[in-house]
């Protein structure tokens, strides 16, 4: 488990990306409460998605609009064919944790 930062310094809508961790991964807090982290890098051209637009339990890449689904790491929308990692996200006393997965990306 890796202690990210507090659930104050992640609104609602927004989403942060992680850099200390090899790839990096991106967090984004639902405008409906989840806490939820996956692979920071789009698989079609290499955008972060971190600075992609949150939908429900979707991202959509700011570059082409590929739509990844949060919870599962499918691509909801083309261009993008391949999925990203989904992470283990805790929530402890309003801090987010997050631990990595090692599964391949579905
Ligand atoms: S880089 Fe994400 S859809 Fe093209």
């Amino acid at each position: 488990m890796q202690h990210i930062c507090s659930l104050a310094a992640l609104p609602r809508g927004e989403a942060l990306r992680i850099t200390q961790v090899d790839p990096p991964i991106a967090i984004f807090h639902t405008e409906n409460g989840e806490v939820l982290a996956i692979d920071d890098t789009c698989t079609h051209q290499d955008a972060s998605l971190a600075d992609g637009w949150l939908e429900g339990c979707e991202v959509e890449c700011p570059l082409h609009a590929s739509k990844f689904n949060l919870r599962t790491g499918v691509v909801d929308a083309p261009p993008a064919k391949r999925g990203v990692r989904t992470h283990l996200v805790t929530v402890t006393n309003d801090e987010i944790y997050v631990e990595l997965s090692t599964l391949p990306a579905p």
